[in-house]
């Protein structure tokens, strides 16, 4: 028989509830956990061989405990009924409507998600922010739960989610942290005490953090933003670096030696994109406009403003030393993936990339390693000439140009001589994550763009 009390109930499957279970699972076998979704599709394919979400080592990882103490269902008021501890970790995007639409976090799904456990509930639970949510959401929930006529108690933990996509199963087994935010109030204590054994299965000690909920809530959003404002940093000089002949390599490596800046997350690229940091960063915007603190709501929505200058000025480069036309021409896009590693597209600047080329009349010629479903569906419905390929010399024939999006490793490995014989002359590469050997590229004929270096061009 399972301890009642050992039961995990995960609301939401998606690339967060999904890959954060089944560590649980793996690492916790005397848990029972269960996801639930209402996407019926997501379930299927999280009980089949295709799971819905591509993340290096997850199959190995659901396999490992998928049936024996991990299951995936679409019964979310069971799954209320028969566990204690309920993570809620739907999707928690960017408003489109009504007050604070473009900025404030849409919490329809969430709050929907509270009712329900309100409604399903038999015995007192534990409920754990696993989703993103503006900082003081706690007290919401906490009033929605417990405006139950059972007499119910139920207790609400901030526990935030930082892993990246790409490397999700390696961050939840190492995590840098595992934040716990919880009531300061003896029933508050005792829910926190209960999670922090879970996650010390595998976490040291000295890794779990617990602070009051509010610092939990708030340390998600402001860790996000500071990630994607050293993004917006470099970007930001790499403008200039392609303006005074500066290596925006060089200067990453040169200041990132300083351990007081540190070498991580000082890559200049085509921009940041990803479900989250958008969101979030613009999240916080929204909550220092509530607060009236307009300073610092301009401060750190210009994070957002410089990302979406990053992806429109590549765009430009491409049509600017492609003698101002790029009409008629192909080019092939290499990647479309927000990041490597990862099949998810959502806020890519391949996106946003691809609308502006298709804006200059470019035919475009997609290639992604694990994003063409993905690109598919985003580009659905837009009006141009856009090709799918499943074999990247495909797509490079006939081409006048090749735009870099996507930092996968396996771009660097491709028969550049080959290709070159494939393209139209003079081509063009542009190399938006500065993963190629350039010089090379360079020799062998192409005219090469780097991004926030000199160009290596024939003319
Ligand atoms: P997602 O869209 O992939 O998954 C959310 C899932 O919730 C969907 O499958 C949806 O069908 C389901 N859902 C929505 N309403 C529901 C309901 N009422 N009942 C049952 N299921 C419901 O989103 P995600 O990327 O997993 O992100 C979830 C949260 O985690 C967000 O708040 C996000 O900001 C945060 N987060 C995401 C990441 C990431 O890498 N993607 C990392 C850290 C934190
Ligand atoms: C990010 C954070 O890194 C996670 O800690 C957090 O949990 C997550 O958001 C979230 O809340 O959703 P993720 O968006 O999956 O994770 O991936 P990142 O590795 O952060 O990359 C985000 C974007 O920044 C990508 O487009 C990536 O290519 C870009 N990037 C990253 C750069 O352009 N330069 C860099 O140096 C690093």
């Amino acid at each position: 028989m399972m301890d009642q009390d050992k039961t995990i109930l995960c609301i939401g499957a998606g690339y967060v509830g999904g890959p954060t279970m089944a560590m649980i699972a793996a690492k916790c076998p005397e848990y029972k956990v269960t996801v639930a979704d209402i996407n019926a599709d997501r379930i299927a394919r999280w009980n089949s061989d295709r799971l819905p979400i591509y993340e290096p080592g997850l199959e190995q990882l659901v396999a490992q405990s998928r049936g024996r103490n991990l299951f995936f269902t679409t019964d979310v008021e069971k799954g209320i009924r028969e566990s204690k501890i309920i993570f809620v970790s739907v999707n928690t995007p960017t408003k489109t409507f009504g007050s604070g639409a473009g900025k404030a976090a849409d919490l329809q799904f969430w709050e929907k998600s509270a009712r329900l456990i309100m409604e399903c509930a038999t015995e007192d639970k534990i409920v754990v922010e696993k989703s993103t949510l503006p900082v003081r959401a706690a007290e919401a929930i906490h009033r929605i739960l417990q405006s139950n006529t059972k007499g119910l108690n139920f207790s609400v933990l901030s526990n935030p989610e930082f892993l990246a996509e790409g490397t999700a199963v390696a961050d939840l087994e190492h995590p840098d942290r595992v934040l716990i935010g919880s009531m300061t109030t003896p029933d508050g204590h005792d829910s926190m005490e209960r999670l922090v054994e879970i996650y010390a299965h595998w976490v040291p000690r000295e890794k779990i953090l617990t602070t009051n909920v509010w610092s939990s809530e708030m340390s998600k959003l402001v860790s996000n933003a500071m990630l994607a404002q050293r993004i917006s940093s470099i970007n930001s000089i790499s403008a200039l670096c392609e303006k005074t002949e500066a290596d925006i390599q060089e200067v990453s490596h040169a200041i990132g030696m300083d351990s007081r800046i540190g070498g991580k997350f000082l890559r200049a690229g085509v921009g940041f994109g990803g479900s989250c940091f958008k969101k979030d960063i613009l999240n916080l915007v929204y909550l220092c406009e509530c607060y009236n603190l307009p300073e610092v709501a301009a401060y750190w929505e210009q994070v957002v403003r410089m990302n979406e200058y990053q992806e429109r000025r590549f765009a430009e480069r491409i049509v600017k030393n492609m003698f101002n036309t790029v009409s008629n021409k192909r080019i092939a896009l290499f990647g479309f993936a927000f990041k490597a590693d990862t099949g998810d597209t959502r806020e890519s600047p391949a996106i946003h990339i691809s609308n502006l080329l298709i804006g200059e009349h470019a035919s475009l010629a997609i290639y992604d390693p694990k994003a063409m479903e993905n690109a598919r569906a985003d580009l659905a419905g837009t009006e141009g000439k856009i090709e799918y390929f499943e074999d990247p010399y495909e797509a490079v024939r006939g081409a006048h140009a090749i735009a870099l999006i996507t930092d996968w490793k396996e771009f660097t490995a491709y028969d550049y001589g080959k290709i070159f014989t494939l393209m139209e002359k003079p081509a063009f590469i542009f190399d938006g994550r500065n993963i190629l050997d350039h010089k090379r590229l360079y020799s062998i004929g192409f005219n090469v763009f780097p991004l926030g270096k000199p160009a290596l061009t024939h003319f």
